[in-house]
C-alpha cells in the first residue's frame, strides 16, 4: 500500500494509541502460564501481539477476546510444527526464554525481516545455564534441569533481559541479570504482581527458582506511549497544532522521549498520574512549541527510548541547530536497519542527514519536502515518515504503509482525523489529506 500524506492546515483532535506492545506480549505469555483464569483489557491489536497469541495458542493455551486462561508453568503442550512469530522480535525472544526449559524441542521462526534478526544474544545465556539452545532456525527446548546464572547483558535489551527472566522461573538458584542501562521493566513489575520472587537493586534483576505458580493477574493494559510519541512529535512540530492522547502509559522507564522534549523546548502537559494494572498512566497534550531547538540523545538514555529515535530524527530535520543522535547502533538489529532507512527517507525529503554508525547528525532547520519514500516493511519508520509528510510541502508518498498494523492497526485513520478535524471538514478544507493509492 502506498500511503500518501500531506500537510494539513491544522493537527488538532483527541487521539486514543493502542494498548502498549510490549505489555500486552507480557500480559498474555505470563497469564499463559498462571493458574487460572485472566482478563487482559485494552490489549493491543498489532500484528505481532496476534503473533503472541497464535503462539500461545499452539502451545495449547486458551486466548479468546480478553480471556486467558493459564495452564500453569509446566502444562504448556507441545506445539504441532514451528511457532511462528511473525515479525515480532517480542515473541521469539520471550518465548525462547519461556520454553527453553520445556520437556519438548520447540522451533521458532519468523518472516524474513526477524530472520536476519540477532539471536544468539539469547541463546548464549540460555544455554549457560543448561538449557538446550541454538540459532538458524531458533530451536530451544528438551533439556529441563537449567541454574541460575549471574549474567552481564552486554547490550541493553528489555527482550533479553525478558527472555533470561522467564528461563529463571524454571532454573534451579538465583538467576541474576546485570543491565548496562536501565531498560523497560514491564516484566519485572508484572512477575512481582504475580507472586515470583523478583529481586531489583540498581541495575541488576534476580529471580529465584525453580518458582512453583503464578498467579492470573487482570490486567488493563496503558495506551502506548511509543505509537503516542509519532503524535506528540507531529503536534509539537506543526504550526498550527494541540493534540490530546488520554491514558498513555508513563511508566518511567520508558518517558525518556518526554525529557527530550522538554530539552527541545516543547511542553508536554500531563494530566494526573494513576495506576493501572500496576503501571502508571497520564493523559498526554501536546500543542506548537513556541521555539524548539535541536537536540543531542546519547549514553544511557538511549535503551529508555530506542523506538522513539525514528520519529526524533524527524524533529531534528526540522529544528535549528545540529541534532546529534549516538550511542544507538542497535537500531541497526531492529525490523529494518533503522538508521540506514530514516537517513535514506528524510535525505529524499530535503533533510541535511549524516548517517553515523550509530546514529544521525543532521542539521536543520530544513524546510522538507514531500518525496516517494520507503518505509523498508518497518511500522515504526512507516509512521516517522508520515510525521515528516505532515510537516513537508507537497505530497509525501510511503511504500508499505500497511505495516503500520504491526503496532498501530489504525494509525493511518488516526491521521486522518487529526488532520481533518471535524471543524475544518465541515468547512470544506479543499485540502488533500492522508490516503491510500
Ligand atoms: C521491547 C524491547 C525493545 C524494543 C521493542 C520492544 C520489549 O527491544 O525495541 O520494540 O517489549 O521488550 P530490545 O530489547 O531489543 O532493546
Amino acid at each position: 500500500m502506498l500511503a500518501t500524506v500531506s500537510a494539513p492546515r491544522r493537527l488538532e483532535g483527541e487521539v486514543r494509541v493502542p494498548g502498549d506492545k510490549s505489555i500486552s506480549h507480557r500480559a498474555l505469555i505470563l497469564n499463559a502460564v498462571a493458574d487460572g483464569v485472566a482478563r487482559v483489557r485494552g490489549l493491543s491489536p498489532g500484528a505481532d501481539v496476534l503473533s503472541t497469541a497464535g503462539c500461545l495458542r499452539a502451545l495449547g493455551v486458551e486466548v479468546e477476546g480478553e480471556v486467558v486462561v493459564g495452564r500453569g508453568l509446566r502444562g504448556l503442550r507441545p506445539p504441532s510444527g514451528s511457532l511462528d512469530c511473525g515479525n515480532s522480535g517480542t515473541t521469539m525472544r520471550l518465548l525462547a526464554g519461556l520454553l527453553a526449559a520445556a520437556p519438548f524441542e520447540v522451533t521458532l521462526v519468523g518472516d524474513a525481516s526477524l530472520s536476519r534478526r540477532p539471536m544468539d544474544r539469547v541463546v548464549e545465556p540460555l544455554r549457560a545455564m543448561g538449557a538446550r539452545a541454538e540459532t538458524d532456525p531458533l530451536r530451544v527446548g528438551g533439556q529441563v534441569q537449567l541454574h541460575g546464572i549471574d549474567y552481564a547483558l552486554p547490550v541493553a535489551s528489555a527482550q533479553v533481559k525478558s527472555a533470561l527472566l522467564l528461563a529463571g522461573l524454571f532454573a534451579a538458584g538465583r538467576t541474576r541479570l546485570h543491565q548496562p542501562a536501565p531498560t523497560r521493566d514491564h516484566t519485572e513489575r508484572m512477575l512481582a504482581a504475580m507472586g515470583a520472587p523478583v529481586e531489583v537493586e540498581d541495575l541488576a534483576v534476580s529471580i529465584r527458582g525453580p518458582v512453583g505458580r503464578l498467579a492470573p493477574l487482570d490486567v488493563t493494559v496503558p495506551g502506548d506511549l511509543s505509537a503516542a510519541a509519532f503524535w506528540l512529535v507531529a503536534a509539537a512540530l506543526h504550526p498550527v497544532a494541540c493534540v490530546r492522547v488520554p491514558a498513555v502509559g508513563v511508566n518511567p522507564t520508558r518517558t525518556a522521549l518526554l525529557e527530550v522534549l522538554a530539552r527541545i523546548g516543547v511542553e508536554v502537559r500531563r494530566g494526573e498520574e494513576r495506576l493501572q494494572g500496576g503501571e502508571p498512566v497520564a493523559d498526554l497534550e501536546v500543542g506548537t512549541a513556541r521555539q524548539g531547538r535541536a537536540f543531542a540523545v546519547g549514553g544511557a538514555e538511549v535503551a529508555a527510548l530506542i523506538d522513539e529515535l525514528p520519529v526524533l530524527a524527524v524533529a531534528g530535520a526540522v529544528l535549528p541547530g545540529t541534532t546529534r543522535i549516538t550511542g544507538a547502533g542497535e537500531l541497526r538489529v531492529k525490523e529494518s536497519d533503522r538508521i540506514r532507512a530514516m537517513a535514506v527517507g528524510l535525505a529524499a525529503m530535503g533533510a541535511q542527514v549524516r548517517e553515523l554508525p550509530d546514529g544521525w547528525e543532521i542539521r536543520g532547520p530544513r524546510r522538507l519536502q514531500g518525496a516517494r519514500v520507503d518505509s523498508f516493511g518497518d511500522h515504526r519508520v512507516a509512521m516517522a515518515l508520515a510525521v515528516a509528510g505532515l510537516l513537508a510541502d507537497g505530497v509525501t508518498e510511503i511504500e508499505g504503509g500497511e505495516c503500520v498494523a504491526i503496532s498501530y492497526p489504525g494509525f493511518w485513520e488516526a491521521l486522518e482525523s487529526l488532520a481533518r478535524p471535524a471543524s475544518s471538514r465541515r468547512a470544506g478544507g479543499g485540502r488533500r489529506g492522508p490516503g491510500r493509492g
